[in-house]
């Protein structure tokens, strides 16, 4: 790697120093600040105002409505996710603690100027970021000479400067009111709050060197036909990998990876490929299904491919993949992106609301659409001129009014699901939308209810009908636990265990994981089992019934229980 440059490291200690110099003068008052604020109550609704006026340009860079339509964190339940005292030290001493994700970087140019800011998206072509005015700048890469990550936050420093120590003290007070509404629904079906963590966590063994990172990973399970190897998807270079699971005699990770099928990056935000499937008979037939989200004809899809695995299983054949299903996506987000084949022998798809937020199209109650469902098809006939045919007890053959593919309905953005090993249970973790995210168990005809529910709670009356039934989740959390869950598995793999017959689940964002219990769909317990080095994009299980946690910035993990048990804990702070 070639040696930092003079200029960007000049850039890099002027930033520290000038920094660091104001920061000495601003030692003072900083302290003085806090303490008042710390000490006195303020005023919300003059802090709203100037949360918003020009003179500190805060809702430039933030939204609080939970909205992120600006480049800087959501502060919507910022009063949750922090104390009063951890709010007034992000306002006075911004780079003391970075929010994750929204670290600086300092970019030096070809015309050798240094530019630093937030990378908020990134293509093939440029980067945007968010600078400390509160623009969002675009950058070609090949004007790029040379970056580096950066400890100083964007945010302006030295509000104190500009607000009174009373104004500061309104401020803070509007900032801490930013509270998620708790819902006397949630409390009502005994949802716990707080979730007790338990004392010690589980232990995560990385299972793969760390050299070996992948490219956003988003799925892990087992390759057919042999107990130690495993398949791992990437979700925007559309490769599949396999990989040998390190011995119990080798070192504890694996240090190399064979390519199955790469399928090529799609056009940008376009290509995602999210989940394989393999057919029951794939040592036998070689087929397998891939969940991906494609450009056709010029229309964005979720859809389902066949492919064919070459001779040995290994790998992919290279033959045309044959289209199975097409579901046409009214924006880039939420598409679902899960497959299994059921003990039935059926394909079980699911497939998002499609977007946008608040699923204003009523998709996911609309009946003619695959939108918000889940469906369950037979691949091995054709029927109707399509790829598949229909499983004679699907729920809905003889309703004229529903596609007779769907298994369930009523799902937003239904990433991650799994069948129960022992027990065949569907298990689905739903992303919500403002206030709950939701664990449910999916039955055949069921209806779960968004967008007429989100969680427990009633959510919009518009596409509601009459005489509907809606199923209720297992449980559901607030935002101060996590914004984005993430679906995992039944641990089955050590009867022993206490953790045996628990559903591991995790938060994206919080990068929290969980274990509940439940009994006919009732909440048992729900614990906080441990805390993820990376985001929580997919958790993998294999023939054992081991569980893996997929990290989105590249690493793979077992999770061993064997340290820590399924307890009760009566300990009141599980907030951080
Ligand atoms: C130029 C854009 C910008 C402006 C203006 C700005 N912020 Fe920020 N703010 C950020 C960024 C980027 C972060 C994340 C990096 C960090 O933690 O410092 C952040 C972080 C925060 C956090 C911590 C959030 C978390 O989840 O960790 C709080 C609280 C906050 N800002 C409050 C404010 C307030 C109050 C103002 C107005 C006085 C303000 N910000 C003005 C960009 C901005």
């Amino acid at each position: 790697m070639k040696a930092i440059s003079v200029r960007l490291l000049l850039a890099i200690l002027f930033h520290a120093v000038v920094l660091e110099a104001a920061y000495c003068q601003a030692q003072l008052d900083i302290a003085d600040y806090t303490k008042y604020a710390l000490t006195q109550e303020g005023d919300a609704a003059k802090g709203k105002a100037i949360f918003d006026s020009n003179r500190v340009a805060c809702s430039n860079c933030h939204s609080i409505d939970g909205s992120r339509d600006r480049s800087a964190p959501d502060l919507f339940a910022v009063g949750d996710k922090f104390g009063r005292r951890e709010i007034v030290d992000s306002v006075l001493t911004p780079s003391a603690r970075i929010a994750e994700g929204y670290e600086t970087t300092l970019i030096l140019l070809d015309d050798d100027s240094v530019v630093s800011g937030v990378i908020r998206s990134s293509t093939a072509e440029s980067i945007e970021l968010l600078v400390a005015t509160g623009q969002v700048l675009s950058v070609q890469l090949d004007e790029i000479q040379e970056r580096r990550g950066s400890a100083i936050s964007i945010m302006p420093h030295g509000v104190q400067s500009i607000l009174s120590k009373g104004e500061f003290n309104d401020l803070i007070e509007f900032l801490a009111s930013l509270k998620q509404y708790e819902s006397s629904a949630i409390t009502q079906k005994g949802m716990p709050n707080p979730i007790d963590a338990l004392p010690r966590s589980i232990d995560l063994h990385p299972i793969i060197d760390e050299s070996m990172q992948f490219e956003h990973p988003v799925w892990l399970s087992s390759l057919p036909g042999s107990g130690d190897h495993l398949v791992v998807i990437e979700h925007q270079n559309r490769k599949i990998w396999t990989l040998r699971k390190p011995k119990a005699s080798q070192a504890p990770t694996a240090v190399s990876k064979q390519l199955f099928l790469d399928l090529g990056v799609g056009p940008p935000n376009a290509g995602r490929l999210a989940c394989i499937a393999f057919h029951p008979s794939y040592l036998s037939n070689g087929k397998y299904y891939l969940f991906d989200r494609v450009t056709l004809e010029g229309k964005m899809v979720a859809a389902v491919f066949e492919h064919q695995a070459s001779d040995d299983r290994q790998r992919d054949s290279g033959r045309d993949a044959r289209l199975i299903v097409k579901v046409p996506q009214d924006t880039g987000g939420h598409f679902g992106g899960w497959l299994e084949f059921g003990k039935d022998g059926f394909l079980y798809v699911s497939f998002g609301d499609s977007g946008p937020q608040e699923d204003p199209n009523g998709n996911a109650q609309n009946r003619s659409k695959m939108l918000g469902k889940i469906i369950r098809i037979d691949i091995d006939r054709k029927a109707n001129g399509k790829e598949y045919a229909i499983p004679d007890d699907n729920p809905f053959v003889d309703d004229s009014n529903t596609l007779p593919e769907i298994w369930a309905l009523g799902f937003r953005a239904p990433w991650r699901l799994c069948f129960d090993k022992v027990t065949n249970d569907l298990w689905l973790g739903d992303v919500g939308q403002d206030r709950s995210e939701e664990i449910t168990i999916v039955r055949k005809g069921e209806n779960h209810g968004w967008n007429v529910f989100e969680g427990f709670e009633p959510f919009s009356n518009r596409f509601r009908r009459s005489n509907e039934m809606y199923t209720m989740p297992v449980f559901a959390y607030a935002r101060r636990y996590g914004p984005s869950v993430t679906g995992g598995y039944v641990y089955r793999a050590d009867p022993n265990s206490s953790f045996y017959g628990k559903y591991i689940f995790g938060d994206y964002e919080s990068k929290r994981i969980f274990a509940l219990s439940q009994k006919d769909r009732e909440l048992g317990e729900v614990r906080q089992i441990g805390i993820a080095p990376q985001r929580i994009v997919a958790f993998g299980q294999d023939v054992n019934g081991e569980i893996y946690l997929v990290g989105y910035e590249g690493m793979l993990y077992r999770i061993d229980f064997s340290a820590t048990e399924f307890q009760y804990v009566h300990k009141a702070d599980s907030s951080r």
